[in-house]
C-alpha cells in the first residue's frame, strides 16, 4: 500500500498527488513512468513521474480525471493509500548536446510529462523555450513550475483567456519560421497536438520526439497492449520508450488503437451509480 501525502487540486479536472514510494523515488528518472492502481480491483494506469524526492522518499503525479480509474484516484485525499505504485518504468529520457536551441511543447495535462524533462535540461545547463498551452485558462497547469526551469515560456490558450489566442504548435510555427537552428523539440500533449507537431516539423528535418501514453497493463513488455509501430517496427511503449522520433510514429495506429475501449470506458462511467465520487 503506497500512502498519499499531499493532494493538490490543479484545476477542475487536475489534480497533484505526492505519493510515498521511497523505492520508487530513489530510482527514478526523468521520463519515466509509474503504474499504479487505485485498489485491488482496479485497472492498472501508467502516469508519468512528473517530480521525484529521493530524499522524501516521494513520487509526485499529476493527472486529468477523464474516466472511471481517474475519477475514483481524484476523489482520494490525502492520507489514504494506493493499492499497487510500481515503478519506475520506462527509459529515462537522453539529455540533448549542449548549446542548441531545446524547444519543449506541452499540450493541456502533456505539461505535466514535459515538465521533469524541462527540469532535467535546466539542471543540466541546457537553456530551453517552453511553449504550453490549454483549452483555457483554468486547465493551464504547471505555469509557475515551467517558468522556473525555462529560458523563455510561452503561453497560449484555445479561446484566447490566457496569453496568445490558439494552439502550441501557432507558436511552435514561429520558432520554424524565425531561421535559427533547433537541436530538438520535445512535444507532449494529446495525440491529435503530437500528431500535428510531428507533421509541422517534418518538413523542415527537426529532430522531434514525443512521448506517448497508450493503454498499458503489465508494464514489462510481455503483454503487448502498449504496442506502436514506430518506423515500420512494432515497439513496447512501456520497455521501448516512452519516448520515440515523432517523425517515425504511426499515428493513424496509435489514434485507432486509443479508441478501441472508449465504449467500454464510457459504460463504465455511466455504470457508476456514484458519479465517481468513490
Ligand atoms: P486538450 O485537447 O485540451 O489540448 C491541449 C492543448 O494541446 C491545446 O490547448 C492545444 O494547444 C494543443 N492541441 C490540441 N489539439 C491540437 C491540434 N489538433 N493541433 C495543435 N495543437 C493541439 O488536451 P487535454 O484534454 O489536456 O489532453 C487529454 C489527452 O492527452 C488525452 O487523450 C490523454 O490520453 C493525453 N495524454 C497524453 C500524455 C502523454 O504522455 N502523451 C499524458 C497524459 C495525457
Ligand atoms: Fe504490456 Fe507494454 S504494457 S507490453
Amino acid at each position: 500500500m503506497y500512502r498519499l501525502i499531499t493532494k493538490k487540486v490543479l484545476s477542475s479536472v487536475h489534480k497533484l498527488f505526492e505519493v510515498d514510494a521511497p523505492l520508487v523515488a530513489r530510482k527514478a528518472k526523468p521520463g519515466q513512468f509509474v503504474i499504479l492502481r487505485v485498489d485491488d480491483q482496479g485497472e492498472r494506469i501508467p502516469l508519468t513521474i512528473a517530480d521525484a524526492d529521493p530524499e522524501r522518499g516521494t513520487i509526485t503525479i499529476i493527472f486529468q480525471e477523464v474516466g472511471l480509474t481517474t475519477q475514483y484516484l481524484g476523489a482520494k485525499e490525502s492520507g489514504e493509500y494506493l493499492a499497487d505504485f510500481v515503478g519506475p518504468l520506462g527509459k529515462p529520457m537522453e539529455l540533448p548536446s549542449p548549446g542548441g536551441r531545446v524547444i519543449a511543447v506541452g499540450g493541456g495535462v502533456g505539461i505535466a510529462p514535459v515538465y521533469p524533462k524541462v527540469k532535467a535540461l535546466h539542471n543540466a545547463g541546457l537553456n530551453v523555450i517552453s511553449i504550453i498551452g490549454a483549452r483555457t485558462r483554468e486547465f493551464l497547469i504547471l505555469e509557475d513550475e515551467m517558468r522556473a526551469v525555462s529560458a523563455e515560456l510561452h503561453i497560449c490558450t484555445d479561446d484566447g483567456s490566457y496569453g496568445q489566442h490558439g494552439f502550441v504548435s501557432d507558436i511552435l510555427q514561429q520558432f520554424l519560421d524565425d531561421g535559427k537552428p533547433i537541436e530538438e523539440i520535445i512535444a507532449v500533449g494529446p495525440l491529435p497536438m503530437m500528431r500535428v507537431v510531428a507533421n509541422q516539423t517534418r518538413p523542415y528535418g527537426v529532430k522531434t520526439l514525443v512521448s506517448l501514453n497508450p493503454i498499458m497493463v503489465d508494464g514489462t513488455g510481455m503483454c503487448g497492449a502498449c504496442r506502436v509501430t514506430v518506423g515500420g517496427k512494432t515497439r513496447f511503449t512501456c520497455v521501448d520508450g516512452p519516448v520515440f522520433d515523432a517523425h517515425q510514429v504511426d499515428f493513424d495506429e496509435l489514434r485507432a488503437r486509443a479508441g478501441m475501449y472508449l465504449d467500454k470506458e464510457k459504460m463504465a462511467l455511466e455504470n457508476c451509480r456514484c458519479g465517481g465520487a468513490h
